[in-house]
């Protein structure tokens, strides 16, 4: 295992973003909870402790603090914002309650030489967010770092590498802050930087050939990015004793299957089942309406098919795995949610392992999202695979208002495959967070040569987002949204009106369910 950084979570937002920015200079991160004992942290080896910030005062009743002794463990210590208050806190300083927040761009001045500003120019733009300060340096400390609201904005304790920060390195507004990052892990921890994605597929085939061995392995494929390198992940481990699974619930957007078939049947060479579904799907679906009873009958109906099929080729399988990644296992503290929990979930097979007496294989359980996509690219696996948008899992059950019916599933593909061909041409696919089409059983009356017609409307959604949280309309060029509508009423059977969704996340969704 490389060496390993860790991230105390105060609550702060941004806990995960700091995690990210020590991977992103291949040192390998791991999140813990603030409470964590600090004979753990010596136990598993921590070669340095970033303090993270946090929404509380050191001096509330709900102020999270840390096991004192993680002053003792002699490993460098980096305190950012409420992590440097608590240093003040803990090891004899000041820290003055302050009621308003100090926000936005700061200008950091570097007086004294320190290793976490080395190769740096004196004077930088910082960006704040904190409402305590501290008013007297613990001793052993010196202030190397002023701003216009704060002589103490960056401090150290040279005998001891302890290092304060009052702003928030880790955020893209402050300058060479991903360098201050670096400097703290190279220049005063001395890791090396062993984090690779080549480094992590080598390790992670190890392992799972250690957990394996000569077992057969399950694994549920989605066509999303987790599963689909998970799959192939899995495939380069253990080649042929990976059978992949398929749920084709007939709500999948046009060639979706076939794509599945060929890349993971065809190119990968890796024994793919489909469990057929669709009917079972749709005669469940028939005349229901409302949203969420939609979603209960496919998320119901997609458990129950996938562990039936699961069952008809289990034979000696004794593992099934998971695309489960990093920020679905870490324990959060953040009081303002962690945006992965909000994503509704639809592929829960809680309880599946236990009854089928399988044992769970997760690869991915170490990374977050664009290390997924790294290690996928590494695999091999097409652009198309790797950076595609988000799908929910319901699929186009939630994109067909009403009822839904095969005659309409068909209708909103063929949309559908119009404004992604589109989106793919002009480029835009992969500037956007998700483009889509949406069917509205609503029909209305147009002219189609000299004949009256009366057909359904299509809604186009396209949104920016980072996260899925908060989401915006795109802004996509008239002529490219011209193209895509005046193809859909040309070449779509049954649409007659195509319209621009142009609200924004909240209060709008991004699905329209
Ligand atoms: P909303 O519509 O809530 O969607 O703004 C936020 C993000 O989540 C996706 N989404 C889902 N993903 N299963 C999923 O895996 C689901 O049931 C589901 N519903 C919504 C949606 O596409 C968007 O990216």
């Amino acid at each position: 295992m490389p060496q390993t950084i860790a991230v105390l979570d105060f609550g702060s937002q941004l806990t995960q973003v700091i995690a990210r920015r020590i991977r992103e200079s291949q040192v390998y991160s791991k999140i813990y909870h603030f409470s964590t004992p600090a004979a753990q942290l010596r136990a598993d080896g921590v070669a340095g402790i970033i303090l993270s910030g946090g929404p509380q005062s050191v001096y509330s009743k709900q102020a999270p603090h840390p096991d004192r002794a993680i002053f003792e463990l002699g490993v460098p210590v980096l305190g950012i914002c409420y992590g440097v208050q608590l240093m003040g806190h803990f090891l004899g300083g000041t820290v003055a309650h302050s009621k308003a927040r100090e926000y936005g761009h700061g200008h950091l001045s570097i007086t004294k030489k320190s290793p976490l500003f080395t190769g740096l120019p004196k004077k930088l733009r910082v960006w704040n967010s904190h409402g305590d300060k501290l008013t007297k340096l613990p001793p052993g400390f010196r202030a190397v770092g002023t701003t216009d609201n704060s002589p103490f904005a960056a401090i150290e304790d040279p005998k001891r590498h302890f290092h304060g920060i009052q702003f928030h390195p880790e955020v893209f507004h402050t300058e060479r802050g991903v360098d201050m990052i670096r400097n703290f892990l190279l220049g005063v921890c001395g890791v090396k930087q062993e984090w690779t994605t080549k480094d992590f597929i080598a390790h992670s085939v190890e392992k799972i050939r250690a957990q394996v061995g000569k077992g057969r392995v399950l694994l549920g494929l989605s066509g999303g990015v987790d599963s689909s390198v998970a799959a192939a992940l899995l495939h380069k481990a253990i080649g042929k004793q990976l059978t992949c699974v398929f749920v084709d619930n007939g709500l999948l957007r046009k060639g979706e299957r076939a794509a599945v078939e060929k890349l993971y049947g065809d190119h990968f060479k890796i024994d793919l089942r489909v469990a057929d579904a669709s009917k079972l799907f749709l005669r469940r679906l028939k005349g229901v309406t409302e949203p969420e009873q939609k979603r209960k009958i496919i998320g119901r109906t997609f458990v129950e098919v996938f562990e039936k099929s699961l069952k008809s080729i289990k034979g000696s399988a004794e593992f099934l795995a998971q695309g489960t990644l990093y920020p679905d296992v870490i324990e959060s503290v953040s009081i303002q949610g962690n945006p992965a929990s909000l994503i509704k979930t639809h592929h829960n097979v809680g309880g599946l392992p236990e009854r089928m007496k399988l044992k769970l294989v997760e690869p991915l359980r170490e990374l977050f999202k664009d290390e997924v996509r790294r290690v996928g690219e590494a695999l091999g696996l097409p652009k198309e695979v790797v950076w595609r948008q988000p799908f929910p899992g319901p699929g186009l059950g939630v994109r067909v208002m009403g009822d839904i019916t095969e005659a309409k599933l068909e209708i909103l593909r063929n949309a559908d495959h119009v404004l992604q061909e589109e989106m793919m041409a002009s480029g835009h696919y992969w500037k956007v967070w998700q483009s889509f089409c949406v069917f509205l059983p609503v029909k209305t009356v147009g002219v189609f040569g000299d004949e009256r017609t009366y057909d359904y409307v299509i809604a186009m959604r396209i949104v920016e987002s980072t996260d899925a949280m908060t989401a915006d309309w795109a802004k996509l060029p008239h002529e490219v949204l011209q193209k895509i509508s005046s193809r859909i009423t040309n070449e779509v059977r049954g649409v007659g009106r195509v319209v621009y969704d142009v609200s924004s996340k909240p209060p709008a969704t991004i699905e329209w369910e």
